[in-house]
């Protein structure tokens, strides 16, 4: 009777407190392609996102692929590249996984900003303005310095439904609409992530929260949101613009279904994420210098988004000195590129495996000293 009474007590504590493998906090494109591999590789996982899955820095991102230029720091090349030769097979199967086409381009960049350090693409190459010309009709050059650059560019809201759909069908489970308020730590190992709601329990628990990152866990991470506003317009037709275009001021970027971002800006404005008119104003103005053929283009809408800024521009991706407790976010300008590296040497590392490249910079432990 007793014994029967005492599996009647273990039975009943074991419904009640559910124990995940891993809790991904942040349902950003970081956090589902990660719990997406995680999953992959047979742990159970949940998401916990503050807001709607994917709508923050992912929804505003531009999607430029950008592995090859100055903007990269250069103990982030490896990765850059590493995830840039990832992306059509990243891609397909995300595509493949979820139904959601997700505009993967290879059309390229053409670039005026200056190159100071050589590119890793052998393929890079010096355009003549005539080249320009004959690639891109529309295009006013705006410097006679240019280049090309084997980049692709992909749409992050689709790639991001995408990644959130391939997550329901693995049966990641994703809790939106509460908060975290704190990753629970028990004699130096993580136990449960508690929100503004309840607890859930797990052993391991990663920070993906963008810009929110350095808010969360058992201690502070530098992680501060860098504003981007930018604006789309609809092409006076498709193919109006078939590369990518990047110059020291603005960005242009084309889509296949006949849209065109335009972008953006870099602004310290804390976690405001409002669009100012005369900003706007000044990147589509930018826009029009390059492409004159745009005046008449309607403006579909403009927004800003909050990328997660590190103080070395670096991300923060790794373990850190409390047992279960990991790191992936700080990608600033770069969380699309990066998506999926990060997913696949995080889910190495939390699996227990080693990485096949040096994190050592992207260490989470480096602001210690
Ligand atoms: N990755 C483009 C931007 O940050 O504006």
């Amino acid at each position: 009777m007793r014994c029967f009474a005492h599996v009647v007590v273990f039975i009943f504590y074991n419904a009640k407190v559910k124990t995940w493998d891993v809790i991904v906090v942040g349902a950003g494109v970081i956090g589902l392609t990660l719990a997406r591999e995680l999953c992959k590789a047979g742990a159970t996982v949940l998401v916990l996102e503050r807001g709607e899955a994917g709508r923050e820095a992912s929804y505003a991102a531009g999607g430029m692929l950008a592995d090859c230029g100055d903007e990269t720091p250069r103990q982030l090349q490896e990765l850059a590249s590493l995830s840039a030769r990832m992306y059509p097979e990243f891609a397909h199967e995300l595509q493949d996984e979820s139904g959601v086409q997700v505009d993967l381009r290879g059309q390229g960049t053409i670039a005026f900003t200056a190159l100071q350090h050589s590119c890793l693409h052998p393929s890079s190459i010096a355009l003549s303005l005539a080249e320009v010309e004959s690639r891109e009709p529309e295009l006013v050059a705006p410097s006679p310095v240019a280049a090309f650059l084997p980049e692709r560019s992909v749409d992050p809201r689709a790639l991001t439904a995408a990644a959130l759909k391939a997550c329901l069908h693995r049966e990641v489970v994703i809790a939106s609409g509460a908060e975290v308020t704190s990753i629970d730590v028990s004699q130096g190992r993580v136990t449960s992530v508690t929100t503004t709601k309840t607890s859930y329990h797990a052993p391991i628990a990663v920070n993906c929260a963008g810009a929110w990152a350095g808010q969360l866990g058992p201690f502070q991470l530098p992680v501060r949101p860098v504003r981007g506003q930018m604006l789309a317009v609809v092409m006076p037709r498709r193919e109006y613009l078939k590369h990518v275009i990047r110059t020291s001021d603005v960005y242009l970027i084309p889509r296949s279904n006949g849209r065109m971002l335009i972008g953006a800006t870099v602004e310290e404005a804390g976690f405001d994420k409002r669009t100012i008119r005369q900003t706007i104003h000044s990147l589509h103005a930018a826009a029009l210098r390059l492409m004159p053929g745009l005046v008449e283009a309607k403006i579909l809408e403009d927004w800003a988004g909050l990328r997660p800024g590190t103080v070395d521009d670096l991300p923060i991706l790794g373990r850190t000195d409390v047992d279960g407790y990991f790191v992936a976010t700080g990608h600033y300008r770069d969380g699309i590129l990066l998506a999926p590296i990060t997913a696949t040497v995080m889910a190495t590392l939390i699996g227990g495996g080693k990485p096949g490249c040096d994190l050592a910079a992207f260490s989470p432990l480096r602001f210690n000293a």
